[in-house]
């Protein structure tokens, strides 16, 4: 049973592994009692330490909330703020009651006097470990209210001195993961950018000096791709007080008579066994819940996107070529990327004129469709719908379409405008654009990408006060446009890109196959890009390229087949310029794609161990386990004193089956108890040296 009540006033919510158990006060106020290991009896949660008033420390400042509210003596971060049409800016509520079905429970709560009404909605996901939260203020009387904050979660740790983990970055360095330790005061992870952006990402991870298989870590991610965050304080009174959801930043929601509000969702989970079985639980629970249902279950295939061999010099010869090429070495997706529309040559125009450029395509696309197709590959189009160029039709014919505000020069970003979802002739433009494309040409994949964040969202209210919704309407218009695009062609594929990795994250996980994590492709970058990536996201929604040495970025040279290993990782894309391409390093990616679409369902699918770390470890190395087959990548960045010999134990086998490995050219079989208690001698020599082992239950 995963939800208990006792005594009305007791909630224990049970997934297989972890409770989570919150109780109505005396008061009425919603407290938080325990969040950890499975605990069996709800009847022990009968009792509750009171907390004191001081004169400076109210009890009510003190309490774990589960939905704290600015006023009333709270002084910390509180989950909501509000504010009446007299000027009241408290929420004093209590409990006025609770609905309990099946794996989902509802708490409502209500202002003593005026009439708001908040309900927090919980479900339960107990195989999975995971518990969903959201919550809903709506407002029942006949003046407007306004929320000027409405997060979607609350949580509150016992204890002091956590540490708190978020993915930081830029353009090209993203998922740099940091681990900082909150004393005192607040650590905030933040995006004000309409989009999650590279700066941090909508999740968190607490702990206090957990390891990868060891260690309690608290953690939860935001099921939304705007501005969002994350508060975690270090309240006085020696908890951690975690906040997940929208950004109060610029944020203001009209909660107009009759009308309601709904957070979007975070996840949350427990584990104290350390990051490794946060991620397992993780990865599970999205590949299984949220994903989009039509490639959830396919492997994704090897494509080759010619971005890297043309730039925005596409055309149709050219692209024959490079199509024929990679078909040569084994790639199932023909992908051309920007460039291919209007009289796009370089990123100063034609963005929103979503025509194919009669001058590069003077047949249209089909004959190259038919040529791809021909060599037995899928064709991919690269996209960016939510923009446009000042030097485009759809400019001229609708400057009033982007965000601006009266009276100042619009700002551009990469030469280019963000256009203004909130209006719905945008949104229907949107959705008839691609539906358009996708409608004319056989297009099995599209690269949906977006490179400059939002700003001067004004202009979209004449009333003085009002407009700080748009953040919000503008992420659930652009969820409205791909949903809708998805329902009226369900079989193409769609990846998410943001300037590289500034669209990861839960939210954009219902609605795209795979994501796109950085413009970096530095092979040794990428290793530590993909590994914190793995912390929250699995390796099947990371799209991985080779691509040439030197790379472009870093200016560094790494083998071809360490750079594939790198990308096989995983899902694996080919981002090789092929007009150049050596024979050798042709011959070499053929081979390694042969070995990917054998293995790729070990590794799209499979449990992914962190072995060994390049940020602690003298080599990298990570293992993917499914159905008893283990794929494992060993890399070795620099060599040194003529080491060659590296030792490598392995997770999660049988101890008493016997395994076969194969590494290279050498194959042997032992204990699964062998190769996780003493491991796997492992040959890496010099500078970017790379192995991949196979391991199979006999
Ligand atoms: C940014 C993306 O991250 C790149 O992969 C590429 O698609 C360019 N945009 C094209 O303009």
């Amino acid at each position: 049973m995963s939800i208990q009540i006792y005594n009305n006033k007791t909630f224990l919510l049970s997934t297989e592994q972890t409770s989570y158990v919150v109780q109505i006060d005396d008061s009425g106020i919603l407290s938080h009692l325990y969040w950890g290991r499975k605990l069996p009896d709800i009847e022990d949660f009968t009792g509750r330490i009171p907390t004191r008033d001081n004169s400076y420390h109210a009890s009510i400042d003190k309490t774990m909330e589960e939905c704290s509210s600015f006023g009333m003596m709270r002084y910390k971060e509180t989950s909501m703020k509000v504010r009446y049409a007299d000027g009241t800016g408290d929420f004093r509520y209590r409990v006025t009651g609770y609905q309990a079905e099946k794996d989902c429970l509802r708490i409502t709560l209500e202002d003593a006097f005026y009439p708001l009404k908040v309900t927090l909605y919980y479900e339960v996901f107990e195989q999975e470990n995971i518990i969903k939260r959201y919550q809903k203020a709506e407002n029942q009387g006949d003046t407007d209210i306004l929320l000027e904050r409405f997060y979607s979660a609350e949580y509150g740790i016992p204890g002091t001195s956590y540490e708190v983990i978020n993915f930081n970055g830029t353009w090209g360095a993203e998922f740099r993961k940091y681990s900082d330790k909150v004393n005192a005061g607040k650590k905030v992870f933040e995006s004000l950018r309409g989009s999650t952006a590279h700066v941090a990402n909508p999740c968190f991870i607490v702990h206090n000096g957990a390891r990868e298989y060891e260690g309690e870590v608290y953690y939860g991610v935001l099921e939304y791709s705007g501005n969002f965050k994350i508060v975690a304080e270090a309240t006085p009174y020696e908890y951690l007080n975690v906040l997940i959801g929208v950004s109060d930043t610029d944020f203001t929601w009209i909660l107009k008579p009759g009308e309601s509000f709904a957070t979007p969702a975070a996840y949350c989970g427990y584990s104290h066994q350390g990051f490794s079985d946060m991620s397992h639980t993780l990865h599970r629970f999205c590949l299984k819940e949220l994903v989009p249902e039509a490639f959830a279950d396919k492997s994704l295939k090897v494509l080759y996107n010619s971005w890297y061999a043309t730039l925005f010099d596409v055309e149709f010869e050219d692209q024959v070529k490079l199509a024929k090429r990679a078909a040569g070495l084994g790639a199932e997706l023909f992908v051309i990327d920007d460039g291919w529309f209007g009289e796009r040559n370089s990123d100063t125009s034609s963005l929103g004129d979503w025509q194919v450029s009669k001058k590069k395509f003077p047949e249209g696309l089909t004959p190259l469709i038919d040529e791809v197709n021909r060599l037995n590959m899928g064709f991919g189009l690269w996209l960016e719908p939510e923009m446009v160029n000042e030097d485009s039709n759809l400019y001229r014919e609708h400057p009033d379409w982007v965000y601006r505000f009266p009276n100042r020069p619009v700002l551009k970003g990469r030469n280019q405008y963000a256009l203004n979802l909130t209006k719905e002739e945008v949104v229907q433009f949107m959705i008839a654009s691609i539906d358009n494309l996708l409608t004319e040409y056989k297009i099995d994949y599209i690269k949906w990408d977006m490179n400059r964040p939002v700003a001067e969202t004004g202009g979209t209210s004449e009333v003085f006060g009002e407009g700080k919704e748009v953040w919000v309407k503008h992420t659930r218009n652009l969820y409205r446009v791909i949903e809708e695009c998805r329902k009226r062609h369900p079989d193409v594929e769609v990846e998410a890109c943001a300037s590289g990795g500034g669209r990861v994250d839960y939210g954009a996980m219902r609605f795209f196959d795979e994501y796109w994590p950085s413009d970096n492709v530095d092979p040794l970058d990428r290793l530590e890009i993909q590994e914190s990536y793995s912390y929250i996201y699995p390796a099947k929604y990371m799209r991985a390229w080779v691509t040439d040495s030197p790379d472009g970025f870093t200016k560094r040279k790494v083998p071809i087949t360490f750079a594939l290993h790198t990308a096989m990782c995983g899902a694996l894309g080919i981002g090789n310029n092929l007009n150049t391409l050596s024979l050798a390093e042709a011959e070499e990616i053929k081979k390694q794609v042969a070995i990917y679409k054998r293995i790729r369902d070990i590794i799209q699918f499979g449990r992914l161990y962190r072995l060994k770390s390049l940020t602690k470890d003298e080599f990298h190395a990570v293992q993917y386990q499914k159905d008893g087959h283990n794929i494992i990548f060993a890399f070795l960045i620099n060599g040194r004193y003529g080491k060659e010999q590296y030792h490598l134990k392995v997770k999660d086998l049988i101890p008493d089956c016997r395994y076969r490995v194969r590494i290279n050219e050498l194959e042997y079989s032992k204990s699964g108890a062998y190769f996780m208690y003493y491991g796997i001698d492992v040959t890496l020599k010099g500078d970017y040296d790379s192995q991949l082992i196979e391991l199979d239950r006999i």
